[in-house]
């Protein structure tokens, strides 16, 4: 981990935004900037970090930006991130858990964790809790998480978590966006009467490095690109949740093109939903 600076980040509201190094992130950490927000970057590469600093500097001139190294499939790298955040910026407004990958095989992380639920459901669980008291100190702070619609009709086996029994590319992830959905519900919960609001929201298909396969897999992919949302329009829903009047007061809702829509019945069956809440603590360690 490495990060830049001294001091703390308190003057105007202040944004975190993970896997901001590129795709939706890197539109959506623009668009915190340009709204007037002091905004906190976490990606894995420096260079990609120094290269989207630039971009964004060059868009929303006189921001405040700082960029983290963090591999977030690690979540020792995931809670130190955070405590180096939080140094900085005791009091956090908008947290935007982005960063997500879509894998062709299964991999463990040197941790032991499967790829694909470690980065895109483990990683902001972990995440979110680390932050609670920094988001907790705003005065209204929203944490966004971005799903996918292919959550809408996924299983999820709380048992499985990890795919030990079951993995395929599509059910993993899924899988894992679903968990990631029942975690927002179980904050949303949680953080009830709170200032803290919990959303998670679909950014429609956009054109991105998502999908990094080669063969068939990434053909199909890279020649959805000139008919499907660009990164600029992706980051739309989620800069909506996170910055408009409308969503103030919205918390445990599945938003898609600006609208809160009925999410998979199965995040709405609270035993599930609290039997996926302990599997996860169980994962992370908690
Ligand atoms: N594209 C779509 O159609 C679509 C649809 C529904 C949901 N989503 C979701 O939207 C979010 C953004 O994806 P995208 O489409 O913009 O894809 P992307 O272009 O691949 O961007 C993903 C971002 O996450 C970062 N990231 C990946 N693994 C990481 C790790 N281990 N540690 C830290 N950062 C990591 C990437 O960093 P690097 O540059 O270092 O790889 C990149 O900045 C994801 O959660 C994705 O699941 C996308």
């Amino acid at each position: 981990v490495a990060g830049a600076a001294s001091g703390t980040l308190t003057t105007v509201p202040v944004a975190v935004v993970t896997g901001a190094t590129g795709g939706i992130g890197r539109w959506i950490a623009l668009g915190l900037a340009q709204a007037g927000h002091d905004v906190v970057l976490v990606g894995r590469s420096q260079h990609r970090g120094d290269d989207t600093l630039a971009w964004i500097a060059a868009r929303a001139p006189g921001a405040r930006l700082e960029f983290y190294v963090a591999d977030l499939a690690s979540l020792a790298a995931t809670r130190l991130v955070a405590e180096r955040i939080v140094v900085r910026a005791p009091a956090i407004d908008v947290l935007v858990n982005n960063a997500g990958v879509f894998c062709t095989r299964r991999e463990e992380t040197p941790e032991g964790h499967e790829r694909v639920i470690a980065v895109n459901h483990l990683a902001p669980f972990v995440l979110t809790r680390a932050l609670l008291p920094a988001l907790s100190s705003a005065p209204r702070a929203r944490i966004v998480n971005i799903g996918s619609s292919t959550s809408d009709r996924a299983r999820i086996d709380p048992a499985d978590l990890a795919g030990k029994r079951r993995w395929g590319m599509v059910h993993a992830y899924s899988q894992s966006k679903l968990a990631l959905m029942m975690a927002t519900f179980g904050w949303a919960l949680r953080l009830h009467g709170t200032s803290i609001t919990a959303n998670v929201v679909h950014p429609g298909l956009v054109a991105t490095g998502l999908v990094r396969a080669s063969g068939v897999v990434g053909w199909v992919w890279r020649g959805m690109a000139p008919f499907v949302l660009t990164a600029e329009q992706g980051a739309d829903t989620p800069l909506h949740v996170a910055l408009s009047a409308e969503f103030a007061g919205i918390s445990g809702s599945y938003v898609k093109r600006r609208r809160v829509v009925p999410p998979n019945r199965r995040a709405l069956d609270a035993g599930l939903v609290e039997q996926v809440w302990r599997a996860t603590e169980a994962l992370v360690g908690f």
